[in-house]
């Protein structure tokens, strides 16, 4: 894709950026106050240099709750993040609000494809605890950021805790379907994980999912306390993308 602007029907413009090329953020970050922005520790210098260099005033970065959740500490992903958070931290003319997810939902959607083919659905710690969080909370909080609330940089995670086996279950009530889920040894799930996504970040998600299983992967009320209304759970999550899971 070029880097000609493109006009949206949004009045908005689009550019494609690479987040390690500076000089494609240039254009993408000309004349705008606020941007929010994926972590990504490739690169981050150039990034901050291509901030400085448009005159962005503020800048809200999609870092995660592993940063600040201790039992994450260590974990090659929690690392990375916290690599850009000081980098940004360090380049202290730049108004920088991190936040902080620990779980995203939308990592569910990385089942759709065995739910679909298959209705089973292999996982690792199936019983594993954590507090999925809905990509319309983190959209929520992010506007919140970006006009201005300096506060919305603790835990992000959903309301309550639920096992991968009942998120399949609240899968299987939103699509009317059966899913029958069938438990990962860790080196089948490491192999699975290592096709998408570099062995040393394949290891930190199986870490995750490990704490998660003894028990470290909390709810909060976060959301709720930056929103002042309740986030949504992994069921509201699962009638939301009933249609990813479903066979047309
Ligand atoms: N998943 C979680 O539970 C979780 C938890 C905490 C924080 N986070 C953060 O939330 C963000 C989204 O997570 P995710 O799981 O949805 O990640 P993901 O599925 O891996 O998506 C990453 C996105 O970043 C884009 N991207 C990758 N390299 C890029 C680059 N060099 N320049 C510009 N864009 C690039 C990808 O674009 P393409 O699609 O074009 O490749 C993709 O849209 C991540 O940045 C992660 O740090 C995730």
């Amino acid at each position: 894709m070029s880097n000609r602007a493109r006009t949206c029907p949004a009045l908005s413009q689009l550019f494609a950026a690479d987040l390690t090329d500076p000089k494609s953020l240039l254009p993408a970050f000309d004349g705008v106050g606020q941007v929010f922005l994926y972590a990504h520790h490739e690169g981050v210098h150039g990034v901050i240099a291509a901030a400085r260099t448009a005159g962005v005033e503020r800048i809200v970065l999609m870092s995660s709750g592993s940063v600040i959740h201790p039992s994450s500490r260590g974990n090659a992903i929690t690392e990375e993040h916290r690599e850009v958070e000081e980098a940004f931290r360090a380049a202290s003319d730049l108004m920088v609000v991190p936040i902080r997810p620990l779980v995203l939902a939308t990592n569910a959607l990385g089942w759709a494809s065995p739910i679909k083919t298959s209705g089973r659905l292999p996982v690792y710690q199936p019983d594993a605890l954590t507090a999925p969080v809905h990509e319309r909370d983190i959209a929520a909080v992010a506007v919140a950021a970006l006009l201005g609330n300096d506060d919305a940089t603790g835990l992000l995670a959903g309301p309550a805790r639920i096992s991968q086996r009942d998120q399949a279950h609240a899968i299987a009530d939103a699509t009317g379907r059966d899913i029958a889920v069938d438990g990962l040894t860790r080196e089948a799930a490491l192999a699975r994980f290592a096709r998408f996504m570099p062995p040393v970040e394949a290891e930190a998600v199986l870490q995750f999912l490990d704490d998660a299983a003894a028990g470290n992967s909390p709810a909060t009320d976060t959301v709720e306390g930056i929103l002042g209304r309740p986030a949504s759970g992994f069921d509201v999550w699962a009638a939301d993308h009933a249609a990813d899971f479903s066979v047309s």
